[in-house]
Protein backbone atom coordinates (compact mmCIF):
# COMPACT_ATOMS: atom_id res chain seq x y z
CA UNK A 1 0.00 0.00 0.00
CA UNK A 2 1.37 3.28 -0.75
CA UNK A 3 1.97 5.39 2.31
CA UNK A 4 0.18 5.30 5.19
CA UNK A 5 -3.61 5.97 4.07
CA UNK A 6 -5.60 3.12 2.23
CA UNK A 7 -7.26 4.54 -0.57
CA UNK A 8 -10.52 2.41 -0.46
CA UNK A 9 -13.55 1.78 -3.06
CA UNK A 10 -16.91 0.74 -1.66
CA UNK A 11 -19.22 -0.57 -4.01
CA UNK A 12 -22.98 -1.37 -2.90
CA UNK A 13 -24.21 -4.38 -5.14
CA UNK A 14 -26.53 -4.41 -8.06
CA UNK A 15 -27.81 -2.06 -10.12
CA UNK A 16 -26.88 -1.21 -13.88
CA UNK A 17 -25.00 0.79 -16.22
CA UNK A 18 -26.38 3.08 -18.79
CA UNK A 19 -25.29 6.10 -20.87
CA UNK A 20 -22.92 7.18 -23.59
CA UNK A 21 -19.60 9.01 -22.59
CA UNK A 22 -15.85 8.71 -23.21
CA UNK A 23 -12.98 7.11 -21.34
CA UNK A 24 -9.59 8.54 -21.30
CA UNK A 25 -7.02 8.44 -23.97
CA UNK A 26 -5.31 5.10 -24.23
CA UNK A 27 -2.07 4.81 -22.31
CA UNK A 28 0.35 3.12 -24.52
CA UNK A 29 -0.37 5.93 -27.02
CA UNK A 30 0.32 8.84 -25.25
CA UNK A 31 3.54 7.19 -23.87
CA UNK A 32 4.66 6.90 -27.26
CA UNK A 33 3.23 10.63 -28.49
CA UNK A 34 5.80 12.00 -25.71
CA UNK A 35 8.98 9.90 -26.49
CA UNK A 36 8.23 10.09 -30.30
CA UNK A 37 7.41 14.14 -29.77
CA UNK A 38 10.53 14.66 -27.85
CA UNK A 39 12.98 12.87 -29.88
CA UNK A 40 11.04 14.65 -33.21
CA UNK A 41 11.76 17.83 -35.58
CA UNK A 42 8.84 20.22 -35.08
CA UNK A 43 6.03 20.94 -32.72
CA UNK A 44 3.88 17.68 -31.91
CA UNK A 45 0.61 18.53 -31.26
CA UNK A 46 -1.17 15.32 -29.35
CA UNK A 47 -4.98 15.30 -28.01
CA UNK A 48 -7.22 13.01 -26.01
CA UNK A 49 -3.72 12.33 -23.79
CA UNK A 50 -4.28 10.55 -21.03
CA UNK A 51 -3.67 12.32 -18.22
CA UNK A 52 -3.59 9.60 -15.50
CA UNK A 53 -0.22 9.49 -13.29
CA UNK A 54 1.56 6.94 -15.62
CA UNK A 55 1.78 8.98 -18.42
CA UNK A 56 2.64 12.03 -16.32
CA UNK A 57 5.46 10.01 -15.20
CA UNK A 58 6.83 10.03 -18.96
CA UNK A 59 6.06 13.91 -19.37
CA UNK A 60 8.53 14.89 -16.74
CA UNK A 61 10.81 12.18 -17.45
CA UNK A 62 11.10 14.07 -21.04
CA UNK A 63 10.82 17.53 -19.42
CA UNK A 64 13.95 16.63 -17.17
CA UNK A 65 15.96 15.74 -20.25
CA UNK A 66 15.04 19.33 -21.76
CA UNK A 67 12.30 19.39 -23.33
CA UNK A 68 9.83 22.02 -23.34
CA UNK A 69 5.95 19.97 -23.19
CA UNK A 70 3.25 22.02 -22.79
CA UNK A 71 0.15 21.10 -20.75
CA UNK A 72 -1.82 18.34 -20.54
CA UNK A 73 -4.80 20.92 -20.39
CA UNK A 74 -7.74 18.92 -21.13
CA UNK A 75 -6.24 16.55 -22.80
CA UNK A 76 -4.03 18.69 -25.40
CA UNK A 77 -0.16 18.54 -25.11
CA UNK A 78 1.85 20.57 -27.20
CA UNK A 79 5.76 18.89 -27.75
CA UNK A 80 8.46 20.93 -28.75
CA UNK A 81 10.43 18.01 -30.29
CA UNK A 82 14.39 18.46 -30.04
CA UNK A 83 15.17 16.36 -32.31
CA UNK A 84 16.97 12.51 -32.58
CA UNK A 85 20.58 14.29 -30.37
CA UNK A 86 18.69 16.71 -29.08
CA UNK A 87 18.00 15.31 -25.18
CA UNK A 88 20.09 16.36 -22.06
CA UNK A 89 21.25 14.64 -19.27
CA UNK A 90 18.85 15.06 -16.32
CA UNK A 91 20.45 16.39 -13.18
CA UNK A 92 18.97 13.66 -10.65
CA UNK A 93 17.16 10.47 -10.61
CA UNK A 94 14.39 9.92 -13.20
CA UNK A 95 11.36 8.36 -10.93
CA UNK A 96 8.59 6.74 -12.81
CA UNK A 97 6.26 5.80 -10.62
CA UNK A 98 4.26 2.72 -11.68
CA UNK A 99 5.02 2.46 -15.06
CA UNK A 100 6.70 -0.66 -16.60
CA UNK A 101 6.25 1.00 -19.91
CA UNK A 102 8.01 4.27 -19.25
CA UNK A 103 10.64 2.60 -17.58
CA UNK A 104 11.11 -0.51 -20.52
CA UNK A 105 10.40 1.69 -23.61
CA UNK A 106 12.87 4.54 -21.85
CA UNK A 107 15.58 1.70 -21.67
CA UNK A 108 15.82 1.52 -25.09
CA UNK A 109 15.83 4.63 -26.06
CA UNK A 110 18.44 6.18 -23.66
CA UNK A 111 20.54 3.39 -24.08
CA UNK A 112 21.74 5.04 -27.58
CA UNK A 113 22.27 8.62 -26.01
CA UNK A 114 25.59 9.91 -25.03
CA UNK A 115 24.73 10.35 -21.11
CA UNK A 116 23.73 8.56 -18.11
CA UNK A 117 20.56 7.93 -16.60
CA UNK A 118 19.18 6.33 -13.36
CA UNK A 119 15.66 5.58 -13.14
CA UNK A 120 13.58 4.51 -10.66
CA UNK A 121 10.28 3.34 -9.58
CA UNK A 122 7.58 2.87 -6.69
CA UNK A 123 7.38 -0.53 -4.67
CA UNK A 124 5.66 -2.64 -7.58
CA UNK A 125 7.75 -1.10 -10.30
CA UNK A 126 10.59 -1.80 -8.64
CA UNK A 127 9.88 -5.70 -8.21
CA UNK A 128 8.88 -6.47 -12.21
CA UNK A 129 11.62 -7.57 -14.80
CA UNK A 130 13.85 -5.82 -16.13
CA UNK A 131 16.22 -8.75 -18.17
CA UNK A 132 13.88 -9.01 -20.91
CA UNK A 133 14.85 -5.31 -21.61
CA UNK A 134 18.53 -5.39 -20.53
CA UNK A 135 19.39 -8.84 -22.23
CA UNK A 136 18.77 -7.82 -25.59
CA UNK A 137 20.34 -3.89 -25.43
CA UNK A 138 23.63 -5.55 -23.71
CA UNK A 139 23.84 -7.78 -26.92
CA UNK A 140 23.05 -4.81 -28.93
CA UNK A 141 26.24 -3.29 -26.77
CA UNK A 142 24.26 -1.36 -24.18
CA UNK A 143 25.93 -0.90 -20.24
CA UNK A 144 22.80 -1.16 -18.19
CA UNK A 145 23.29 -2.01 -14.64
CA UNK A 146 20.12 -3.10 -12.25
CA UNK A 147 19.23 -4.09 -9.11
CA UNK A 148 19.10 -8.38 -9.56
CA UNK A 149 17.62 -7.55 -12.72
CA UNK A 150 14.91 -5.23 -11.35
CA UNK A 151 14.82 -1.43 -11.07
CA UNK A 152 16.39 1.15 -10.07
CA UNK A 153 18.15 0.93 -13.71
CA UNK A 154 21.40 2.96 -14.59
CA UNK A 155 21.79 3.22 -18.07
CA UNK A 156 25.69 4.11 -18.86
CA UNK A 157 25.51 6.17 -22.10
CA UNK A 158 28.02 6.50 -24.49
CA UNK A 159 28.15 3.10 -25.88
CA UNK A 160 27.74 2.43 -29.41
CA UNK A 161 25.00 0.61 -30.59
CA UNK A 162 25.04 -2.32 -33.28
CA UNK A 163 21.69 -3.91 -34.82
CA UNK A 164 20.48 -7.10 -33.53
CA UNK A 165 18.26 -10.03 -34.72
CA UNK A 166 16.56 -11.03 -31.99
CA UNK A 167 13.77 -13.41 -31.49
CA UNK A 168 11.54 -12.28 -28.22
CA UNK A 169 11.60 -14.85 -25.39
CA UNK A 170 7.89 -13.65 -24.66
CA UNK A 171 5.08 -11.86 -26.38
CA UNK A 172 5.85 -8.19 -25.16
CA UNK A 173 4.94 -4.61 -26.87
CA UNK A 174 7.17 -3.05 -24.39
CA UNK A 175 10.14 -5.26 -24.86
CA UNK A 176 9.33 -4.99 -28.92
CA UNK A 177 9.18 -1.27 -28.52
CA UNK A 178 12.16 -0.67 -26.07
CA UNK A 179 14.28 -2.62 -29.06
CA UNK A 180 12.86 -0.69 -32.00
CA UNK A 181 13.47 2.67 -30.08
CA UNK A 182 17.09 1.23 -29.52
CA UNK A 183 17.15 0.71 -33.28
CA UNK A 184 16.97 3.89 -34.05
CA UNK A 185 20.16 4.81 -32.37
CA UNK A 186 22.03 1.59 -33.50
CA UNK A 187 24.28 1.03 -36.51
CA UNK A 188 22.60 -1.52 -39.25
CA UNK A 189 19.00 -3.08 -39.38
CA UNK A 190 17.66 -4.55 -36.07
CA UNK A 191 15.28 -7.01 -36.58
CA UNK A 192 12.97 -8.05 -33.94
CA UNK A 193 10.92 -11.38 -34.05
CA UNK A 194 7.75 -12.17 -31.75
CA UNK A 195 6.13 -15.32 -30.77
CA UNK A 196 2.87 -13.81 -31.55
CA UNK A 197 1.27 -10.33 -32.45
CA UNK A 198 1.69 -8.02 -29.70
CA UNK A 199 0.24 -4.20 -29.54
CA UNK A 200 1.72 -2.30 -32.79
CA UNK A 201 1.39 1.18 -31.56
CA UNK A 202 4.90 2.48 -31.56
CA UNK A 203 5.17 0.91 -35.45
CA UNK A 204 2.43 2.77 -36.56
CA UNK A 205 3.34 6.10 -34.66
CA UNK A 206 7.21 5.35 -36.16
CA UNK A 207 5.43 5.34 -39.37
CA UNK A 208 3.01 8.29 -39.14
CA UNK A 209 6.07 10.50 -38.12
CA UNK A 210 7.96 9.26 -41.10
CA UNK A 211 10.31 6.65 -39.92
CA UNK A 212 10.11 3.97 -42.15
CA UNK A 213 9.92 0.31 -40.13
CA UNK A 214 9.43 -2.59 -42.36
CA UNK A 215 6.94 -4.98 -40.98
CA UNK A 216 6.60 -8.89 -42.59
CA UNK A 217 4.33 -11.18 -40.11
CA UNK A 218 5.75 -10.98 -37.13
CA UNK A 219 8.77 -9.15 -37.66
CA UNK A 220 9.59 -5.76 -37.69
CA UNK A 221 12.78 -4.21 -38.92
CA UNK A 222 14.13 -0.75 -38.32
CA UNK A 223 17.35 1.06 -39.72
CA UNK A 224 19.20 3.28 -37.72
CA UNK A 225 19.88 6.78 -38.25
CA UNK A 226 17.13 8.29 -39.28
CA UNK A 227 14.90 10.81 -37.95
CA UNK A 228 11.14 11.50 -37.04
CA UNK A 229 9.08 14.49 -37.82
CA UNK A 230 6.57 16.01 -35.95
CA UNK A 231 2.72 14.94 -36.42
CA UNK A 232 -0.32 15.54 -35.19
CA UNK A 233 -1.28 12.46 -32.68
CA UNK A 234 -4.95 12.14 -31.47
CA UNK A 235 -4.72 9.53 -28.83
CA UNK A 236 -8.41 7.56 -29.11
CA UNK A 237 -9.97 6.01 -25.66
CA UNK A 238 -8.28 3.26 -24.51
CA UNK A 239 -9.81 -0.10 -24.73
CA UNK A 240 -8.34 -0.90 -21.21
CA UNK A 241 -10.00 1.97 -19.54
CA UNK A 242 -13.00 0.91 -21.64
CA UNK A 243 -12.75 -2.87 -20.45
CA UNK A 244 -14.54 -2.48 -16.87
CA UNK A 245 -17.76 -0.60 -18.44
CA UNK A 246 -17.90 -3.09 -21.24
CA UNK A 247 -17.53 -5.79 -18.68
CA UNK A 248 -20.05 -3.84 -16.28
CA UNK A 249 -22.91 -4.14 -19.00
CA UNK A 250 -22.09 -7.47 -20.09
CA UNK A 251 -22.76 -8.92 -16.73
CA UNK A 252 -25.83 -6.75 -15.14
CA UNK A 253 -29.01 -7.14 -16.95
CA UNK A 254 -30.62 -4.00 -17.92
CA UNK A 255 -27.19 -2.47 -18.50
CA UNK A 256 -27.20 -0.71 -22.45
CA UNK A 257 -23.70 1.81 -22.89
CA UNK A 258 -21.98 3.20 -25.72
CA UNK A 259 -18.64 4.22 -25.07
CA UNK A 260 -17.36 6.47 -27.73
CA UNK A 261 -14.31 6.81 -30.05
CA UNK A 262 -12.73 3.73 -28.64
CA UNK A 263 -8.96 2.71 -30.03
CA UNK A 264 -10.05 -0.85 -31.79
CA UNK A 265 -6.47 -1.70 -32.98
CA UNK A 266 -6.47 -5.15 -34.18
CA UNK A 267 -3.89 -5.75 -31.87
CA UNK A 268 -6.23 -4.54 -28.75
CA UNK A 269 -9.26 -6.23 -29.44
CA UNK A 270 -8.85 -9.41 -27.54
CA UNK A 271 -11.59 -8.68 -24.99
CA UNK A 272 -14.32 -8.07 -27.22
CA UNK A 273 -12.95 -11.11 -29.32
CA UNK A 274 -13.30 -13.03 -26.00
CA UNK A 275 -16.67 -11.73 -24.65
CA UNK A 276 -18.51 -12.58 -27.84
CA UNK A 277 -17.17 -15.95 -27.84
CA UNK A 278 -19.01 -15.88 -24.24
CA UNK A 279 -22.17 -15.07 -26.05
CA UNK A 280 -22.24 -11.17 -24.83
CA UNK A 281 -23.54 -8.67 -27.09
CA UNK A 282 -21.32 -6.10 -28.72
CA UNK A 283 -21.69 -3.72 -31.68
CA UNK A 284 -19.21 -1.44 -33.04
CA UNK A 285 -20.41 1.82 -35.12
CA UNK A 286 -18.38 5.07 -36.43
CA UNK A 287 -15.38 3.10 -37.23
CA UNK A 288 -12.93 5.57 -38.71
CA UNK A 289 -8.77 6.13 -38.74
CA UNK A 290 -7.08 8.65 -36.62
CA UNK A 291 -3.72 8.96 -36.90
CA UNK A 292 -3.12 5.63 -38.38
CA UNK A 293 -5.25 4.05 -35.55
CA UNK A 294 -8.24 2.60 -35.87
CA UNK A 295 -11.32 3.80 -33.67
CA UNK A 296 -15.23 3.13 -32.82
CA UNK A 297 -18.45 3.50 -30.72
CA UNK A 298 -18.71 0.48 -28.57
CA UNK A 299 -22.01 -0.44 -27.88
CA UNK A 300 -22.80 -3.06 -25.47
CA UNK A 301 -26.29 -4.94 -23.76
CA UNK A 302 -26.49 -7.03 -21.19
CA UNK A 303 -26.36 -10.29 -22.13
CA UNK A 304 -26.31 -13.82 -20.49
CA UNK A 305 -22.68 -15.00 -20.62
CA UNK A 306 -21.84 -18.74 -20.94
CA UNK A 307 -17.72 -20.04 -20.11
CA UNK A 308 -15.30 -20.94 -22.32
CA UNK A 309 -11.55 -22.15 -23.09
CA UNK A 310 -10.51 -19.00 -23.60
CA UNK A 311 -8.40 -19.40 -27.36
CA UNK A 312 -4.57 -18.81 -26.44
CA UNK A 313 -3.86 -16.79 -29.58
CA UNK A 314 -6.15 -13.96 -27.63
CA UNK A 315 -4.28 -13.72 -24.90
CA UNK A 316 -1.48 -11.36 -25.81
CA UNK A 317 -4.23 -9.03 -27.65
CA UNK A 318 -6.07 -9.21 -24.27
CA UNK A 319 -3.41 -9.27 -21.85
CA UNK A 320 -4.51 -5.96 -20.05
CA UNK A 321 -8.41 -7.52 -19.27
CA UNK A 322 -8.31 -10.21 -18.10
CA UNK A 323 -8.73 -9.38 -14.01
CA UNK A 324 -12.06 -7.96 -15.70
CA UNK A 325 -12.07 -11.15 -17.73
CA UNK A 326 -12.43 -13.00 -14.79
CA UNK A 327 -15.09 -11.41 -13.25
CA UNK A 328 -16.85 -11.75 -16.60
CA UNK A 329 -16.30 -15.79 -16.70
CA UNK A 330 -17.61 -15.31 -12.37
CA UNK A 331 -20.81 -14.43 -13.49
CA UNK A 332 -20.94 -16.58 -16.48
CA UNK A 333 -22.87 -19.91 -16.86
CA UNK A 334 -20.25 -22.74 -16.62
CA UNK A 335 -16.77 -23.02 -16.65
CA UNK A 336 -13.96 -20.85 -18.04
CA UNK A 337 -10.58 -21.95 -18.68
CA UNK A 338 -7.12 -19.24 -19.23
CA UNK A 339 -4.00 -21.13 -20.47
CA UNK A 340 -0.75 -19.70 -21.97
CA UNK A 341 -1.18 -16.28 -19.86
CA UNK A 342 2.08 -16.55 -17.04
CA UNK A 343 3.31 -12.96 -18.11
CA UNK A 344 -0.38 -12.14 -15.70
CA UNK A 345 2.14 -12.92 -13.21
CA UNK A 346 5.05 -10.22 -13.82
CA UNK A 347 2.25 -7.09 -14.06
CA UNK A 348 1.43 -4.67 -11.35
CA UNK A 349 0.70 -7.38 -9.35
CA UNK A 350 0.48 -11.02 -9.60
CA UNK A 351 -3.19 -10.67 -11.77
CA UNK A 352 -3.54 -14.61 -11.22
CA UNK A 353 -3.01 -14.68 -7.87
CA UNK A 354 -4.38 -11.62 -6.33
CA UNK A 355 -8.00 -12.15 -8.27
CA UNK A 356 -8.00 -16.11 -7.57
CA UNK A 357 -7.98 -14.65 -4.01
CA UNK A 358 -10.05 -11.96 -4.05
CA UNK A 359 -13.16 -14.37 -5.89
CA UNK A 360 -12.33 -16.97 -3.95
CA UNK A 361 -12.59 -14.05 -0.78
CA UNK A 362 -16.39 -13.90 -2.77
CA UNK A 363 -17.46 -17.12 -2.91
CA UNK A 364 -16.27 -18.23 -6.73
CA UNK A 365 -14.87 -21.32 -7.60
CA UNK A 366 -11.77 -20.19 -9.16
CA UNK A 367 -8.61 -22.35 -9.60
CA UNK A 368 -5.29 -20.10 -10.35
CA UNK A 369 -2.65 -22.29 -11.99
CA UNK A 370 0.72 -21.56 -13.30
CA UNK A 371 -0.14 -20.08 -16.82
CA UNK A 372 -3.87 -19.04 -16.22
CA UNK A 373 -7.11 -19.70 -14.15
CA UNK A 374 -9.90 -21.72 -14.29
CA UNK A 375 -13.32 -20.24 -12.86
CA UNK A 376 -16.68 -21.85 -12.24
CA UNK A 377 -19.67 -19.51 -12.66
CA UNK A 378 -21.37 -18.66 -9.44
CA UNK A 379 -22.92 -16.34 -7.63
CA UNK A 380 -20.51 -13.65 -6.52
CA UNK A 381 -21.12 -12.83 -2.55
CA UNK A 382 -20.40 -9.87 -0.75
CA UNK A 383 -16.79 -9.51 1.14
CA UNK A 384 -13.56 -7.17 1.12
CA UNK A 385 -11.08 -7.47 -1.21
CA UNK A 386 -7.08 -6.52 -1.88
CA UNK A 387 -6.69 -4.05 -5.04
CA UNK A 388 -2.82 -5.31 -4.03
CA UNK A 389 -2.42 -1.38 -5.56
CA UNK A 390 -2.60 -2.86 -9.07
CA UNK A 391 -5.49 -0.14 -11.18
CA UNK A 392 -6.90 -3.12 -12.77
CA UNK A 393 -7.33 -5.23 -10.08
CA UNK A 394 -9.46 -2.20 -7.75
CA UNK A 395 -11.83 -1.17 -11.17
CA UNK A 396 -12.77 -5.12 -11.83
CA UNK A 397 -13.32 -5.90 -8.90
CA UNK A 398 -15.83 -2.29 -8.45
CA UNK A 399 -17.35 -4.15 -11.75
CA UNK A 400 -18.22 -7.19 -9.91
CA UNK A 401 -20.33 -5.46 -7.18
CA UNK A 402 -22.83 -5.17 -10.08
CA UNK A 403 -23.54 -8.81 -9.77
CA UNK A 404 -22.69 -9.39 -6.21
CA UNK A 405 -25.07 -10.32 -3.52
CA UNK A 406 -23.98 -7.20 -0.90
CA UNK A 407 -21.37 -4.88 -0.87
CA UNK A 408 -17.62 -4.68 -1.94
CA UNK A 409 -14.73 -3.54 -0.07
CA UNK A 410 -11.91 -3.17 -2.37
CA UNK A 411 -8.32 -2.05 -0.45
CA UNK A 412 -5.40 -0.17 -1.95
CA UNK A 413 -6.77 1.30 -4.91
CA UNK A 414 -4.97 4.65 -5.33
CA UNK A 415 -3.24 3.32 -8.48
CA UNK A 416 -6.59 3.32 -10.18
CA UNK A 417 -4.72 6.88 -10.81
CA UNK A 418 -2.25 5.48 -12.79
CA UNK A 419 -4.70 4.89 -15.52
CA UNK A 420 -7.80 5.94 -15.24
CA UNK A 421 -8.46 9.14 -12.65
CA UNK A 422 -12.26 9.58 -13.19
CA UNK A 423 -12.93 6.21 -12.79
CA UNK A 424 -15.35 6.91 -10.05
CA UNK A 425 -16.41 9.99 -11.28
CA UNK A 426 -17.65 8.05 -14.43
CA UNK A 427 -18.67 5.10 -12.57
CA UNK A 428 -21.08 6.70 -10.17
CA UNK A 429 -22.26 8.71 -13.27
CA UNK A 430 -23.42 5.13 -15.49
CA UNK A 431 -25.14 3.41 -12.40
CA UNK A 432 -22.19 1.90 -10.16
CA UNK A 433 -22.89 2.55 -6.88
CA UNK A 434 -19.25 3.50 -5.90
CA UNK A 435 -17.60 5.82 -3.28
CA UNK A 436 -13.82 5.89 -2.56
CA UNK A 437 -12.81 6.40 0.84
CA UNK A 438 -8.94 6.98 2.23
CA UNK A 439 -8.74 6.02 5.60
C1 LIG B 1 2.21 -2.14 -22.96
C2 LIG B 1 2.45 -3.46 -23.18
C3 LIG B 1 1.96 -4.54 -22.33
C4 LIG B 1 0.84 -4.07 -21.42
C5 LIG B 1 1.15 -2.76 -20.76
C6 LIG B 1 1.40 -1.68 -21.80
C7 LIG B 1 2.77 -1.14 -23.86
O1 LIG B 1 3.02 -5.00 -21.51
O2 LIG B 1 0.59 -5.03 -20.41
O3 LIG B 1 0.08 -2.35 -19.94
O4 LIG B 1 2.37 0.05 -23.80
O5 LIG B 1 3.62 -1.50 -24.69
P1 LIG B 1 4.00 -6.21 -21.98
O6 LIG B 1 4.79 -5.72 -23.12
O7 LIG B 1 4.84 -6.48 -20.75
O8 LIG B 1 3.09 -7.35 -22.30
Amino acid sequence: MSGQQNHKFVVQAGGQLTGTFRVPGDKSISHRSIMLGSLAEGVTEVTGFLEGEDALATIAAFRAMGVKIDGPDKGKVLVHGVGMQGLQAPDKDVYLGNSGTSIRLLSGLLAGQPFNVRMTGDSSLSSRPMRRVTDPLALMGARIDSVEGKPPLTIHGGHHLTAIDYQLPMASAQVKSCLLLAGMYAEGTTTITEPAPTRDHTERMLQGMGYPVAIKGNRVQIEGGGKLTATKIDVPADISSATFFIIGAAIAPGSDITLQHVGINPTRIGVINILRLMGADITLSNEAVTGGEPVADIRVRYAPLKGINIPEDQVPLAIDEFPALFVAAACAEGRTVLTGAEELRVKESDRIQVMAEGLQTLGIDAKPTADGMVINGGVIGSGEVNGHGDHRIAMSFAMAALQAGGAIHINDCANVATSFPNFVELAVSCGLKIDAIDE
